[in-house]
């Protein structure tokens, strides 16, 4: 496929067949995210992959509650995601990258502290990885989404014996065959007013159109 196709064709798949993609498609997916950029080419972030219905019930054990399986609409879609990439990020890393010679004068590194930085790279970098699997994911016609990290961040690291030491969890990148009911997400309605009103050309400008 044509970057500009995958870029069109991309959206939040959130209802999966089960079917297990074939492990040369999956490591095609997750290897994509060696090609994200990084800031500093830090590379502060990390991926733990499970594949197959055994392995990710330990995530979605870890980040939901039976009440929310029970009430939430796109459970049964979700659970047979065959695909879940938990992914980590060190802001640890980062400071350390930041005090090397090259980046010293920067001011982001160990003596700034965390606080000094007015964009945390950390999760930037994550999210640029994310993005790269889930273009891979719809290059290889299979379905995407991201799930951010709202609940059982310890419960996770602790499951997928994450180091204590500082490693945040950002959220996951599930993917595999789309399939089964996917109602569309309520924040599409968003879409059509935000999209056609968010660049603009040489200065802000409000109700702008590109
Ligand atoms: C940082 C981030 C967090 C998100 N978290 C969730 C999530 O927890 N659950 C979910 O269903 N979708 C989540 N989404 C998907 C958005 O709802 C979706 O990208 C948006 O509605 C636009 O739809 P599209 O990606 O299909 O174009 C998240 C997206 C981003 C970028």
């Amino acid at each position: 496929m044509e970057l500009n196709e995958v870029l069109h064709k991309r959206h939040m798949v959130r209802s999966f067949s089960g079917r297990v993609p074939d492990e040369w498609t999956v490591r095609r997916v997750l290897t994509a995210s060696r090609h994200a950029p990084s800031a500093g080419n830090t590379r502060g972030w990390r991926a733990v992959c499970m594949v197959g219905p055994e392995q990710t019930a330990r995530f979605w054990a870890a980040t939901t509650t039976a009440g929310w399986r029970e009430s939430s609409r796109r459970w049964p879609g979700l659970s047979r995601a065959p695909v879940v990439v938990a992914l980590f990020c060190s802001p640890a890393a980062y400071l350390e990258r930041y005090s090397e010679a090259d980046k010293a004068g920067s001011g982001l590194g160990l003596e700034g502290g965390l606080e000094a930085w007015p964009v945390p790279y950390w999760f930037l970098d994550a999210g640029f990885a994310a993005l790269t699997m889930l273009l891979a994911a719809a290059d290889a016609g299979l379905g995407a989404c991201f799930l951010g990290n709202f609940r059982g961040e310890d419960e996770l690291k602790r499951t997928l014996e994450v180091p204590q030491d500082g490693w945040r969890y950002v959220g996951a990148v599930l993917f595999g065959e789309a399939g089964g009911s996917d109602p569309p997400s309520t924040s599409l309605r968003r879409t059509t007013d935000v999209m056609t009103h968010n660049i603009y050309w040489n200065r802000w400008k409000t109700n702008s159109c590109s």
